[in-house]
C-alpha cells in the first residue's frame, strides 16, 4: 500500500459549497476503490493524504491533479505502508480558520494526534502553524 502526502493552493476562496462537492465525490469515489484519507483545508491551501492500493491512490492522484479548482500541487510524501493511518475515513475533513481558537484547535489536535509517523506529524503541524492561525 501507498500513502501520498500532498500541498495544493485553491484557485478561488474555498466555499463550503467547494469543500462539499469534494467531500461527496471524494467518499464516493474513494470508498468504492479503497482509498482512505484526510483532507485540511487552510486559507487558499489543501493538505490531503491518500491512502490505499498503488494503483488506487496513483488513480485518484493523477485526478486530483487534473482538477482546475486548485494548482502549485507538490507532493510532500509518498511512502509504502502495511498500515492505514486514516483508515476510518473514506475522506476526513477538517476546515481551517483559526486553529489558535479552543474548538478547531482542539479537533486539530484530536487529529494529529493518532499519527505515528513524526513526518507526516511534522507536516500536519507546520500546517496548523502557517495556514490556519489567526488571520
Ligand atoms: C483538494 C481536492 C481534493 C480531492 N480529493 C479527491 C479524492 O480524494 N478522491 C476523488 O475521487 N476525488 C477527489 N477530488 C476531486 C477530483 O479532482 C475529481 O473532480 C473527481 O475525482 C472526479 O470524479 P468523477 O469523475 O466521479 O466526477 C479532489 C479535488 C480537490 C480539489
Amino acid at each position: 500500500m501507498q500513502r501520498l502526502l500532498y500541498i495544493s493552493t485553491a484557485r478561488a476562496i474555498i466555499t463550503q459549497d467547494v469543500i462539499d462537492d469534494i467531500l461527496r465525490v471524494s467518499r464516493r469515489n474513494n470508498a468504492a476503490v479503497g482509498v482512505t484519507g484526510l483532507l485540511i483545508v487552510g486559507g487558499k491551501r489543501f493538505l490531503q493524504v491518500l491512502e490505499g492500493t498503488d494503483l488506487a491512490v496513483a488513480q485518484t492522484f493523477d485526478r486530483i491533479q487534473r482538477d482546475p479548482r486548485h494548482f502549485a500541487m507538490v507532493s510532500l510524501a509518498r511512502q509504502t505502508i502495511t498500515e492505514r493511518t486514516f483508515g476510518s475515513w473514506s475522506m476526513g475533513y477538517q476546515a481551517g480558520g483559526n486553529a489558535t481558537s479552543g474548538e478547531s484547535a482542539a479537533a486539530m489536535a484530536a487529529l494529529i494526534a493518532p499519527i505515528d509517523d513524526p513526518m507526516l506529524r511534522g507536516y500536519f503541524t507546520g500546517f496548523v502553524d502557517l495556514h490556519m492561525k489567526a488571520a
